[in-house]
């Protein structure tokens, strides 16, 4: 075994505890709870085992520094928290890779010219309060930082409630220039997450434009066996339509279209329910066919509604713009790495977000199934330990030179 790979073995076995569910064997690691509390403490570990310093933003951002924090910094790393149920890569694998490729450029001797950081961004998949990629939004203000105190979780607590319940400032969080003007260079590593990779490692060319609605239908609850079918006014049937006129359009444009989670009020067997909220994922190759799909799917989900006597509304909780990474950044990285395969995703990551402002590439690892957002999400070892050479490499170029 190489160095890296002891280290890769010995790092990636110490995260495995944190956050996982022993039932589902998937990730439950959610912004501001306990299991995100052990990744930051596991973040600044790192940071402390290696001289680093470990700071923490007005936005919940971790940043880890070789040297002093300064202008013209070359910045990677990805985030902690997961999806319900997530798989151990989606995240993990960029900071874990970050601080291993900077043990390598240690081991031979490479010393920076210019600051490096590894990045911890908070809440990138919004899996507790809806909107994705909440840290990279706030830091580069293209989230209302009032907004974002108000966005509440499944259980009506605030963001702001559970940064505080968390020993986090949530009144410091807004757009960050300086800690932007500091990046000269952001380079995110990440499983790849579908089947399109067939080498151990590729590099991004953009990401597909997304974004997530929310409909709510409202109607009337009702006992199931008193109730005459034309009595009712049942959310659960326009509910049902529009996810079948989402898969159709989605299908017709070339874009996916998903409804992942739901929440009917009172959720009885024998019940009619009363409310039924339906949160949408939309992503398509390019913007007008979001919007057009969108579209469609809004006034399938209103015919339907009104056929049934139910109450309807539809509400965006996050959008992306379609994101071209930084091409000379990109060839640089590809050349750096030895030549790598290129390829698009419709996945989100922060690395979208930071593109709108700083230059930024993405190099992805191989991911042999295509399985993620899954108990189930895999990566071999081999292509883990290629990926953070790679990234050596990467840094190497883009800070010791
Ligand atoms: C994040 O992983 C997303 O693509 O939603
Ligand atoms: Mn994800
Ligand atoms: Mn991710």
């Amino acid at each position: 075994m190489t160095r890296t790979q002891e280290r890769f073995a010995r790092d990636w076995a110490a995260l495995a505890g944190i956050g996982r569910d022993e039932a589902s064997g998937g990730y439950r690691r959610y912004a501001w709870t306990g299991a995100d509390l052990q990744l930051r403490a596991w973040f600044a570990d790192q940071a402390r085992q290696r001289g680093m310093t470990c700071e923490q933003d007005r936005n919940g951002n971790l940043w880890a520094w070789w040297g002093d924090r300064g202008p013209g910094a070359v910045v990677t790393g990805s985030h902690l928290d997961s999806v319900p149920d997530g798989g151990a890569y989606d995240g993990p694998l960029g900071v874990l890779s970050g601080f291993l490729a900077i043990d390598e450029l240690r081991e031979r001797g490479a010393w920076p010219a210019r600051p490096v950081a590894v990045a911890c961004f908070a809440d990138e998949e919004g899996a507790r309060f809806g909107v994705a990629c909440v840290g990279s939004r706030l830091l580069t203000g293209v989230l209302d930082p009032d907004a974002a105190r108000g966005l509440r979780d499944g259980d009506g607590v605030t963001l702001a409630e559970a940064m505080r319940a968390a020993g986090a400032n949530p009144a410091a969080m807004s757009a960050d220039e300086p800690a932007l003007d500091r990046i000269g260079a952001f380079v995110e590593l990440h499983i790849e997450q579908g089947r399109a990779l067939d080498a151990p490692v590729g590099i991004a060319t953009g990401i597909w434009p997304h974004g997530r609605w929310r409909l709510r239908l409202r109607g009337e609850a009702n006992h199931a066996g008193t109730t005459w079918l034309a009595d009712r006014r049942d959310p659960m049937l326009p509910y049902a339509t529009t996810v079948l006129a989402a898969r159709e359009a989605a299908g017709r444009a070339g874009a996916l279209a998903t409804f992942g989670k739901i929440a009917v009020v009172p959720n009885g067997t024998n019940a009619v329910p009363s409310a039924v909220d339906g949160w949408l994922d939309v992503r398509a190759p390019d913007e007008a066919t979001l919007t057009a799909v969108v579209a469609e799917i809004t006034a399938a989900a209103s015919a339907s509604a009104a056929a049934h006597q139910v109450d309807v509304e539809v509400s965006g909780e996050s959008y992306t713009p379609g994101v071209s990474f930084d091409h000379a950044l990109s060839d640089r990285v590809a050349a750096a790495a030895g030549g790598l395969p290129a390829l698009p995703t419709g996945a989100g990551h922060d690395a979208g977000i930071l593109s709108a402002r700083v230059p930024t590439a993405m190099l992805f690892v191989r991911n042999p199934t295509g399985v993620s957002h899954s108990p189930a999400e895999f990566a071999e070892a081999a292509d883990c330990v290629t990926g953070i050479q790679a990234l050596g490499a990467v840094l190497e170029e883009l800070a010791c030179r």
